[in-house]
């Protein structure tokens, strides 16, 4: 298994592009089952999850070609409904292709997504939002069965005890598009990826209003087309280089970044005495001080701070002047960073979905373990930070979401190598 090997020390400098947006791919590639025309996706990041979701796609039976940031799935029908326990398994993603499947073929059968090392990650709430507009559903043998003639547009309030879902949002959005009537989604959830998902299928036909707020209403429409669309820039990555160049005393521009999509993380930074410019081309962000004032952070749904930059500021708030508190509201057991963190020398105190960190001087380096896409990223950045070499193993979670990370990180002055491990 791979290894990065970072030797700390390093201020990064420089200027970095940000690739398309993971998160907002993947649905969008699933609501391309939604049409047998031929579509068009640009701004695609080479990404493992990527791969996936495109293998998925291929499994259905639809033909897809790749060309650098580009993927092309040609005009045609699925073949088959069945998305397999062995490619569902490896992304939790995978449960999008369930809403355009039983919307645009009358039935699905998805292999049941199961938990993940950031928690129990329920699909209530997607089957919810499905059976609301009629579909039958039924969970056997670790498969989930939808069926229905045809979808039937109603009212859904879709909050549950955490919020607003964005992948339920996404599922409940693709299934109404095609449903008959008008369907009303209240609590639906805000993400720029659902924007994102909002506009393609704008593009593709759908008739949807209320896009950024928590109701959206859609009209049915029978049949949607092809289109071309290119996605948007991935804002969690914006954020991990931002807290990357704040931590390790830096000053790196981020090209093609949308800031507006990063306020709450600027809005902590500046708190935290960084120096944040926003540009029309990207964000610039500089270490205002010698050591950053500590800051208190508790993630929500958007626009609150993301959980998923929940961990890297983590890294950052190890070496600040102070006592942080962050809170997680989203995935209370998405805490298993720490005990990584405390290998190299932070001082963080677990309670409950809380964590207190006590800022320290510096961390050293130290072999450590990556556990998840966004705690692999915290790992990273304390690496840059710390004193001497961390060697962290199990990086294909970082595969999963950071595109040509040691690249990109190479070109910011980092000191950081891929090993086979
Ligand atoms: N939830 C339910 N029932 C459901 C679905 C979700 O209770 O049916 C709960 C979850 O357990 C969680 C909260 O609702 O407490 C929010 O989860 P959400 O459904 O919004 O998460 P998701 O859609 O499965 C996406 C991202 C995650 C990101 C979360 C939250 C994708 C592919 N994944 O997941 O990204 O953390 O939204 O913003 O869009 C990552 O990129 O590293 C990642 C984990």
């Amino acid at each position: 298994m791979d290894k990065l090997v970072v030797e700390g020390g390093c201020k990064l400098n420089g200027n970095v592009c940000v690739s398309g947006a993971k998160n907002a791919c993947l649905p969008i590639l699933a609501a391309v089952l939604l049409t047998d025309d031929e579509c068009v996706i640009s701004n695609v990041p080479d990404l493992k999850d990527v791969t996936t979701m495109l293998k998925i796609l291929g499994a259905l039976g639809r033909r897809v070609e790749r060309e650098g940031a580009v993927v092309r799935v040609s005009a045609g029908s699925v073949t088959n409904v069945t998305a397999a326990y062995e490619l569902v398994s490896t992304m939790r993603a995978s449960i999008a292709v369930l809403g355009p499947l039983v919307a645009k073929y009358g039935r699905a059968k998805v292999s049941f997504p199961g938990g993940c090392v950031i928690g129990p990650r329920p699909i209530d709430l997607h089957l919810k939002g499905l059976r609301a507009l009629g579909a039958e559903i039924k969970v056997q043998e670790g498969y989930i069965l939808a069926e229905v003639k045809r979808l039937k547009g109603k009212r859904i309030y879709l909050g549950g005890h955490f919020g607003s879902s964005v992948l339920a949002t996404a599922n409940t959005l693709m299934a109404a598009v095609l449903a008959e009537g008008k369907t009303i989604i209240e609590n639906a959830a805000c993400e720029p990826e659902i924007s994102d998902l909002i506009n393609f299928l704008i593009l593709m036909g759908a008739e949807i209003s209320g896009n950024g707020t928590p109701t959206l209403k859609i009209n049915g429409v029978l049949k949607l087309k092809g289109a071309e669309y290119s996605v948007i820039p991935d804002r969690v990555e914006t954020g991990t280089y931002m807290i990357a160049a704040a931590a390790t005393g830096g000053c790196v521009f981020i090209e093609n970044a949308k800031p507006e999509h990063n306020a709450a993380l600027i809005d902590k930074l500046l708190e935290a005495g960084v120096v944040v410019k926003e540009h029309s081309g990207g964000v610039e962000v500089c270490r205002g001080k010698d050591r950053l004032n500590a800051v208190d952070i508790t993630t929500l749904t958007y626009p609150g701070f993301p959980t998923d930059l929940q961990a890297q500021m983590m890294s950052l708030t190890s070496v600040s002047n102070g006592i942080s508190v962050i809170t997680e509201k989203i995935y209370p057991e998405r805490f298993i960073h720490i005990s990584e963190l405390n290998r190299m020398g932070a001082n963080i105190l677990l309670e409950g979905a809380t964590a207190i960190i006590k800022g320290v001087r510096s961390l050293s380096g130290a072999p450590v373990m990556a556990s998840d896409l966004r705690a692999s990223a915290a790992l990273v950045i304390a690496a840059l930070v710390a004193e001497g070499k961390t060697e962290i193993s199990r990086i294909y979670h970082l595969d999963r979401g950071y595109e040509h990370l040691e690249e990109k990180l190479s070109g910011l002055g980092a000191r950081v190598k891929r090993i086979d491990g």
